[in-house]
Parts: structure tokens; sequence; C-alpha cells
């Protein structure tokens, strides 16, 4: 059988996911269906995502070996630069559609596979890294600022969690939208640097000078109670993660006297990637990226990702 490098999950480590990373080889991505095509993997970059995968959050034991990565930018067999939409049809999850590496092979590997139509071109003038930033963490930002958020209406927005990957995405974007934009971080350091995307940056939990009408949370239990507090009355709190617990008090009182709406969403529409994309390349916005490492040092990049302690996204470049 032909085989690939690839960096998969081969076992769950609740406790200690980088145990459960495996570097080494696995077969070459098959085509469940005529209209799937193989993408050489140029770039990809990590997700939280990823270390939840290696945990067994969203992976069945059977499903084992799985390749990770969900982002990619690649080389289509006609030789065409694409950037990969990593949501598949997929009619056995609740969801109808499923994330490269919850059911198909992921994009960590020299080669993956996808449905034709899950590839758009790389636009003129972003770069590969950058572009691997784009279809996860920067989608599923862009969503939420957009069609979920309504940031159209939107004067002030908060993020919470200033570095993280989808936080860092939604600043970035906010502030080249033109919003007032306000960040929460615990580290002196990332304040710092958000405060250099645009946003007022202030610590957890601070009171803002003014209440927002959009709020972009990833962080969850820890920072959603300051979320509520912030919200302008009609504000939206959009929900796209929940990184420090899923389960917090909700003070209900607030939100039927505010007309707050609470929104989850995940990830983005194929129409939403190619504007989030045209944005990028006409604005001349670029993602934030922490890090670049080899493929080699892959295994160094997820160490980076679990540490917490990045400032936006970590690339892996697949063709060093
Ligand atoms: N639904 C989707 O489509 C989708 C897509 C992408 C990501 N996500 C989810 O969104 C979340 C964010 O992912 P990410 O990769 O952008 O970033 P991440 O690595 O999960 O980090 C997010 C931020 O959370 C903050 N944080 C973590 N633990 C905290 C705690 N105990 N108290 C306060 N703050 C804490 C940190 O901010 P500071 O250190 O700055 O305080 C960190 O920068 C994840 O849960 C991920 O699974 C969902």
């Amino acid at each position: 059988m032909p085989i690939m490098r690839a960096a998969f999950v081969s076992r769950f480590d609740d406790a200690n996911p980088l145990a459960a990373l495996t570097v080494g080889e696995q077969p070459e991505p098959t085509h469940p269906a005529d209209d799937w095509v193989t993408v050489q993997v140029r770039a990809t970059s990590l997700n939280h995502h990823d270390l939840w995968s290696l945990r067994g959050v969203g992976l069945r034991a059977e499903q084992l070996p799985m390749i990770l990565g969900c982002d990619a930018v690649g080389v289509d067999p006609d030789g065409n630069e694409v950037v990969v939409y990593p949501v598949i049809p997929t009619p056995g999850d609740p969801r109808g559609v499923s994330i490269l590496s919850e059911h198909f092979p992921g994009t960590l590997a020299e080669r993956v596979a996808v449905p034709r139509s899950n590839l758009l071109a790389l636009p003129a003038g972003l770069a590969a890294a950058d572009a691997a930033c784009l279809p996860t963490a920067w989608l599923t930002a862009w969503r939420m600022l957009t069609t979920v958020g309504r940031v159209d209406d939107a004067d002030a927005v908060l993020v919470q969690g200033a570095g993280g990957g989808v936080a860092t995405a939604a600043v970035a974007l906010a502030a080249a939208m033109g919003k007032r934009v306000y960040a929460t971080s615990r580290d002196a350091a990332k304040r710092e640097r958000i405060a250099e995307l645009g946003a007022t940056a202030v610590e957890p939990g601070a009171r803002l000078p003014e209440r927002v009408d959009v709020v972009i949370e990833t962080v969850g239990a820890a920072t959603f109670d300051h979320s509520m507090k912030s919200a302008a009355p009609m504000a939206r709190i959009v929900v796209s993660g929940a990184t420090a617990g899923h389960e917090p008090k909700v003070n209900l009182r607030r939100v039927f006297a505010m007309q707050l709406e609470i929104l989850g969403t995940s990830m983005g529409t194929p129409d939403e990637l190619a504007a989030l994309l045209a944005f990028c390349a006409e604005r001349g916005v670029r993602p934030v990226v922490d890090s670049v490492l080899p493929f080699s040092e892959v295994a160094d990049a997820f160490a980076r990702l679990h540490s917490g302690d990045v400032f936006g996204k970590v690339v892996v470049d697949h063709t060093a």
C-alpha cells in the first residue's frame, strides 16, 4: 500500500495529549466518491481542535489512527494553488457535516483528499503560510463577526482571550472593519501585542469604558460572566468555543432584561471563506502568525500550541 508521512492520533490521552501524537507513515488518502481529488499539501496550521482530537474529544477509538489537521493550502491535480475548505458533507454525522480529521483523514500529511468543490483558488498576493491560517480559526472568527454577530450594526466589539487563533483573528478583522475593539488577556505581554493589532487591551473581568454590541467568546466559563456584563442592550454574544469550560453560570435576568442574544456557531460556509480570502487579499489584512515550523518539527509545533504560550497561529511548512 503506498504510504506518506503524516502526523496522526494513534491513541487518546486526556491528561497529556502530546503523548498521543505519532509522526510517521500512513496510507495515501483514498477517494470515497468520484468527485474527490488529492491535494499536495504545502502549508497547514494547527488548531485547538487537533489537541481535542488527541484527548479523544470528537473521535472514537475504532477510528484510529486518524491523521490530524483541519487547515491546508496546496496544489490540486491540475497544478493550481488552492485553499482547502475543511467542512465535508458527512451523512452519518448528526451535524450532517464533519471537519477534516473527524471522519476523513486530515491535512497534516503530504497529501489530503477532499471533494473538488471544497477547493478555492489561492488569491494572488496571499502567501501559502498566511492562507493556511484562514479556513478554520479565521473562518470561524469571520462568521462570528459577520453573519452571526451582525457586526455591520455594531460600534464596539469585545474579544475574550486575546492570544487564541480565533481571538486574534476577530481582533484583526474587527479593527480592519473600523470597529472599536476591546480584548482581554491574562497575560501582560499578550495585552501589549493585541493592542498593536488595534484593540484596547484589558485584564479579564475589567470594566470597559462602554458596553459592546458584539462579544466574541471562545474561552467559556472563565469569561462568560464578563461577556454578559459587558454587553449592551440587544447585543450578540457569539460562542464558538469553550477552552476554559463549557458550563458557565448564566444570569437569565440579564439575558431578558438586556434582550441579549447568545448565539452558537461553528466554522463557516464556502462562500464565507471566499469572502474572507477576498477581504484579506484586498484589504491587506494578514493572519497573526505565532511561528512557522517545518513538518519535521511538527511535534514541537504541537508542544508550542499545548503550552498556551502562543500568540496567533502555529503554521507547519510542508515544503521545508
Ligand atoms: N466551533 C468552531 O468552529 C471552532 C473553530 C476554531 C476554534 N474553536 C474553539 O475555540 C476555542 C479557541 O480556540 P483557539 O485555537 O482560537 O485558542 P485557544 O488555544 O483555545 O486559546 C484561547 C484563549 O483562551 C484563553 N484561556 C484559556 N484558558 C483560560 C482560562 N482558564 N481563563 C481565562 N482564559 C483562558 C487564553 O487567553 P489568554 O491567555 O490571552 O488569557 C487563550 O489565548 C477552542 O475551544 C476551539 O476548540 C471552535
